[in-house]
């Protein structure tokens, strides 16, 4: 069976290298706030582009819960995310005190701009864009809307590490940007960890400050802070990765291009690429006409698949409970949630497999 991921490939790719890093943390006694998160925070902030601060954290949910509070998002304020983006980006907003606004996707699956303003009232103040499995999303429209409305703008880039929109990173067009390194990211660690970007060096100072119990120096705390520091082992291991993220990249823009090329099914609809917008795949996600019929198809054929996310975060339980939503409520993420399949993407596949997976994809007959 060809897996969707398989993460220990990942690892193989560079094994010596991890394993001399792991033991050169392990050895060096130091653990927590440690020079290597310092290093990787200033390697991460130079490759996304000039002029950015990092800060990293424990994890993504807790960057943009960190950089939510850090640019004074809170109680009584209303945040515009995407109704089909991941829970973790509502959790963020909902955990500083917040309320999520809920705006359908475009045909790329990233944020309509179009159906913004519609969503604006007074008590908006940002809009939280999520560039989703791995596309940059169109940010020219935003940006004007959130000027208009005079709107802070924030970037969930947990999916879309050194994804591009007009020749720059995303994670460079708002005030701040909310980064994942999970370890199935493009930017993958080896247990959780995630990062705050900014150009802002207060705003990144401040994310220092309530990311170390609220402490500006040893044992003076101005702030209830937390605990949600990025660990020196995880950070070592990311400088490894983030050291051959271009080839990374580049593998799975050959994987992905492959299925552009040689899927031809009437029945699978392909991911469109927006003008202007560069994508990283960090998933390929097709449209089925039927998405359970497919699904056991590929299987028969042996190939994994999945969905991503097959329940809209919106239609969980906890947010049914809490703000009431129920079916029906944003019919173009249901549409896009009842009918996506995840495809395999992962750190290497060979030819073979690429081919065998287009085949059993050319092969379903509905
Ligand atoms: C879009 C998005 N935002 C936020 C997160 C949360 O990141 P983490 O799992 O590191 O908390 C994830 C993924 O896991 C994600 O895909």
């Amino acid at each position: 069976m060809i897996p969707v991921n398989e993460l220990a490939r990942g690892f193989r790719l560079y094994q010596d290298e991890y394993e001399q890093k792991a033991l050169e943390v392990l050895r060096s006694g130091w653990y927590v706030l440690g020079k290597e998160m310092t290093a990787f925070e200033e390697e991460f902030a130079q490759k996304l582009g000039s002029g950015c601060y990092c800060a990293g954290v424990d994890n993504g949910l807790d960057a943009i819960w960190l950089g939510l509070q850090a640019a004074q998002i809170g109680e009584g304020d209303e945040v515009i995310v995407q109704a089909n983006g991941y829970i973790a980006t509502m959790l963020g907003v909902m955990n500083c005190g917040a309320t999520p606004v809920f705006v359908e996707p475009d045909e790329y699956f990233q944020l309509d701009a179009a159906r913004i303003e519609a969503a604006v009232t007074d008590r908006t103040k940002a809009v939280l864009v999520t560039h989703l499995y791995g596309q940059a999303t169109r940010m020219d429209p935003i940006i004007k809307i959130c000027e208009k409305h005079d709107l802070q703008l924030f970037e969930d880039c947990a999916q879309s590490h050194f994804a591009a929109y007009r020749g720059t990173n995303t994670g460079l067009f708002g005030k701040a940007s909310f980064f994942s390194f999970y370890p199935t990211k493009n930017l993958g660690g080896f247990g959780d960890g995630g990062a705050v970007v900014s150009t802002d060096p207060d705003l990144i100072d401040r994310v220092k400050i309530l990311r170390n119990y609220g402490s500006d120096r040893r044992y003076h705390n101005i702030a209830v802070g937390y605990n949600m520091r990025l660990d020196e082992l995880q950070a070592g291991l990311l400088r490894i990765r983030l050291s051959h993220m271009d080839e990374l990249i580049a593998n799975r823009r050959h994987i992905a291009n492959r299925y552009l090329k040689e899927i031809y099914n009437p029945k699978i609809t392909l991911p469109a690429v927006a003008e202007g917008c560069d994508h990283t795949w960090y998933q390929f996600i097709v449209r089925a006409d039927d998405q359970t019929a497919f699904m056991a198809h590929m299987k028969d054929k042996d190939v994994a698949t999945d969905i991503s996310w097959q329940v809209p975060p919106y239609l969980q339980p906890c947010m049914r409970e809490k703000f009431g939503f129920s079916e029906g409520d944003f019919p173009v993420t249901e549409d896009i949630c009842a009918h996506i399949v995840t495809l395999p993407m992962m750190e290497y596949m060979s030819e073979e497999e690429i081919g065998h997976v287009t085949d059993a994809v050319n092969s379903y007959e509905g």
